[in-house]
């Protein structure tokens, strides 16, 4: 992990609260993996203070090197607006690559990736490295869902990768006219997936994981938990163990990309 300032390469609105920001970072980034995020200092003075924890989108080459990052994020609150203003040129504190990845368990052979709204965010890099990996893409099926149709985001990459892709609305302006994990339900007993991984809100991980937990399927989610620190220090991100009482890890070192088996996303039944 390294901290460092990063040049703002690009930032760009993509329509709706989506933006995509380009960061150059001169070192530490040589082994980034899906699924890792960075905590960016969205202002220069101390308001706010906290850095924010965004998800590695993609990483940016040149000559065979990673020499950057791309973060998708969406306007939020106050720290994301002030992200959304910055111009190209300007430097950001940046900490990073933090966290847990993505893993490809061994005799994979078919993948579903579920993403609910911006947690499509570390899923095209994932897609290309499981491709890189030897996975073939018709073996890889992406479900991406949003509330609306501005809310499907990716969809262009997913295609250019030359993977299949399921989209689903809340209110039926594009795609199915249900929750992702509808089509997903649908889906899975047919093409008998080796592995899920998930990112989006709370629910739909919990949705996720039932349709995995119910089959045996290994699941991998990414938890978007509130993070002040990013680095053990604060607390803020626990997350409970499976079948630990009481027991916690921190999903900004312990992940924040979890196998389903090792935390509790449901409350236990009494
Ligand atoms: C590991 C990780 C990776 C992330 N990756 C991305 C990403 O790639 N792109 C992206 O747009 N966002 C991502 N997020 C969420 C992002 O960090 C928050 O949206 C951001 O910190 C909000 O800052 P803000 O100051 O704009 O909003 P705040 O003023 O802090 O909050 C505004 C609203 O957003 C809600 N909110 C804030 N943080 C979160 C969160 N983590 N989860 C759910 N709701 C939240 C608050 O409850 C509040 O309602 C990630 C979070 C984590 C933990
Ligand atoms: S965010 Fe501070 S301990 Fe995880």
């Amino acid at each position: 992990m390294v901290q460092q300032s990063a040049k703002v390469l690009w930032n760009r609105a993509l329509g709706g609260a989506y933006h995509k920001i380009g960061l150059q970072c001169r070192r530490g980034m040589g082994r980034l993996k899906p699924g890792q995020f960075v905590m960016l200092r969205v202002s220069g003075g101390v308001n706010p203070l906290l850095r924010r924890p965004f998800s590695v989108h993609m990483p940016i080459e040149s000559e065979g090197r990673v020499t950057g990052i791309e973060i998708l994020y969406k306007v939020v609150g106050q720290g994301t607006r002030l992200l959304a203003g910055v111009t190209p040129g300007d430097s950001l504190d940046l900490l990073g690559p933090l966290g847990s990845a993505f893993l490809l368990p061994e005799n994979t052979r078919r993948i579903f990736i579920v993403a609910g709204g911006i947690g499509v965010a570390p899923m095209v890099f994932l897609a290309g490295h499981l491709l890189n990996r030897g996975v073939a893409a018709e073996d890889v099926t992406v479900f991406v869902g949003g509330r609306t149709s501005s809310d499907l985001l990716c969809l262009n990459d997913f295609d250019r990768l030359g993977i299949a892709c399921r989209t689903a609305t809340d209110d039926g302006s594009a795609g199915d006219h249900c929750l992702v994990t509808l089509p997903v339900e649908l889906a899975v007993d047919g093409r008998q997936p080796d592995v899920i991984y998930a990112c989006g809100p709370l629910e739909m991980l919990k949705c996720v994981s039932g349709i995995a937990e119910n089959r045996g399927i290994a699941c991998q989610v990414s938890i978007e938990t509130r993070m002040a620190c990013g680095m053990g220090a604060c607390l803020g991100c626990a997350v409970a163990v499976r079948n630990a009482p009481g027991v916690y890890v921190h999903a900004c070192l312990d992940g924040p990309v979890f196998d389903l088996q090792e935390i509790q996303l449901f409350e236990p039944a009494d």
